[in-house]
């Protein structure tokens, strides 16, 4: 028996496909570790994993258990593991063959729906490549696993990238549509697990006094960013076909996007939240090919030593072409057209083998209308700022000007700082566990809708286009452990702005 909460999740069964990655040991376990550890597991619940290795039941679980140990560290719940244990399965099998591998995961579903007493409720997750998404979602419906009825529900939850352009985004929206329902489909963006980017809504709508400054009147301008440190690691193969636009803006980017220009939903109900995202998205001014090339910055990371380190050039990793054109580094600037934000720029930015891990939103504010204090030099003046800090620090900065003590009227800036982990303490967690506990109760408000999905890629696809006829003739162009390439920094100066990139 593990302790429930009142709110603990409809009693189901989870099934895996593709259990035996990275994705699965990483994150979906030990999330559900988190989940049933804080009561929100229910106790009628089974894991089923499948996979293309033929493992048994026994090494699959022996294999698992082990990772979730090692995850989880010294302060493991051994009553817990044993748990999890007890209820997790394991079929493999060729995933094109329409009968056999499907017919087992019906035999299995049946056996752990009796031993566990658990309703016909199923959730798939598709941890798998985007390829394959439809395909085994119509196997699952074709052998009878995919309907709900009164009584039991079925549901689908689908890893990014959903899709690689507007033309394939929509034709797998298609797809599914076709054999499912919207409200059974979960397109997933693991930012919208992070407490900091759901605290975006609450910061927004739960207080009154940020609101009245939040639009054109007040705000320049605004500029996200998503940094890593990391290079692109052993997922050559993946990230030379995506590329940095593709594998964070559709998705990541916009996800921050939308949550910062939203107007206030009129409820936090799903479609409420999703209708007023969908809105931002539709507004984002789709370019033209000359936009293209005065909006969007790319670059590419060259190899380079720092304290000691020598750092590859990206055309040196493993399974990227020597001549590789694709860009570890993305920067535009968006405009959103309507009322609140007609001539506010959105400059956003994401790039591999930058100089630290470092995910922000700032909303830089309008100076003060006319300066008083002449003895400030120009340098000084302060401008207001908001920063909200994603990752990895999870904090939210006030930047504003305050009088340097002494005889002179001098003004600096000053920071007034609310740091999550002093202030609730430190949690853990992986990010996946709000995500899969609002699948299991039904509420998709953090999951992407088919239009939002399509919507991004409206976007982004024009961009992709131009890329692609214009392949870059500078490559490489900026170095491992930089903030980008200099074209990055003219796109803001041009507008009289910088990035800012030491803002802790
Ligand atoms: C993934 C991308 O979706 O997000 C990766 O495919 C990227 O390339 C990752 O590194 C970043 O996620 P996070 O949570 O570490 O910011």
């Amino acid at each position: 028996m593990i302790e429930t909460k009142q709110k603990a999740a409809d009693p189901c069964v989870m099934v895996i496909f593709g259990a035996t990655g990275d994705l699965t040991k990483r994150k979906l376990f030990p999330a559900l570790y988190y989940l049933a550890k804080d009561g929100f597991l229910p106790e009628n619940f089974a894991i089923i994993g499948v996979g293309r290795q033929e493992l048994s039941g026994a090494s699959f679980r022996k294999q698992i258990i082990s990772d979730l140990k090692s995850f989880i560290g010294k302060d493991v719940d051994r009553k817990l593991v044993k748990w999890f244990e007890d209820r997790t399965y394991y079929t493999g099998g060729d995933f094109d063959d329409d009968k056999a591998l499907f017919s087992d995961i019906k035999n299995l579903l049946d056996e752990v729906t009796n031993t566990h007493e658990i309703p016909k409720n199923y959730f798939y997750y598709m941890a798998i490549p985007p390829f394959l998404f439809s395909n085994v979602a119509n196997k699952i419906v074709k052998n009878g696993l995919g309907k709900q009825d009164e009584g039991f529900w079925r549901r689908f939850i689908f890893e990014k990238p959903f899709g690689k352009d507007l033309e394939s985004a929509k034709k797998l929206n298609s797809e599914l549509l076709e054999i499912l329902e919207e409200n059974q489909i979960y397109r997933i963006d693991h930012y919208l697990g992070k407490e900091t980017v759901q605290n975006i809504l609450v910061f927004r709508f739960g207080n009154s006094i940020f609101e009245p400054i939040w639009n054109r009147n007040y705000v320049d301008h605004v500029q996200i960013t998503v940094a890593e440190d990391l290079g692109v690691g052993t997922r050559g193969g993946y990230y030379d076909k995506a590329g940095a636009l593709r594998d964070m803006v559709p998705n990541h980017i916009f996800q921050l996007i939308t949550l910062t220009a939203m107007e206030p939903p009129v409820s936090f109900e799903a479609d409420a939240v999703r209708d007023e995202q969908a809105k931002i998205l539709q507004a984002i001014q789709l370019f033209s090919p000359e936009d293209v090339l005065n909006k969007t910055v790319r670059g590419q990371y060259d190899e380079n030593e720092i304290n000691g380190e020598s750092l590859k050039a990206y055309r040196d990793v493993e399974n990227v072409p020597a001549n590789s054109n694709t860009e570890t580094y993305a920067a535009l600037k968006l405009s959103i057209d309507n009322w609140r934000w007609a001539g506010v720029p959105f400059y956003v930015r994401t790039g591999k083998r930058m100089p630290k891990k470092h995910t922000t939103i700032l909303i830089q504010f309008k100076k003060a209308p006319f300066m008083l204090f002449r003895d400030t030099e120009i340098d000084h003046l302060t401008t207001n700022r908001i920063v909200l800090h994603i990752q990895p620090d999870e904090s939210i900065t006030l930047h504003f000007g305050a009088k340097i003590p002494g005889p002179l009227v001098k003004m600096g800036t000053v920071d007034m700082d609310f740091d999550y982990s002093e202030h609730f303490g430190e949690t853990v967690s992986t990010g996946y566990e709000r995500l899969l506990y609002d699948c299991m109760v039904g509420d998709a408000t953090l999951f992407q809708r088919a239009d939002m999905v399509e919507a991004s890629w409206c976007v982004v696809s024009p961009i992709l286009d131009v890329w692609e006829a214009l392949p870059a003739r500078n490559f490489p162009n900026y170095k491992a452990g930089t903030w980008g390439p200099k074209e990055a920094d003219e796109l803001l100066e041009s507008d009289g702005h910088k990035w800012k990139n030491n803002i802790d």
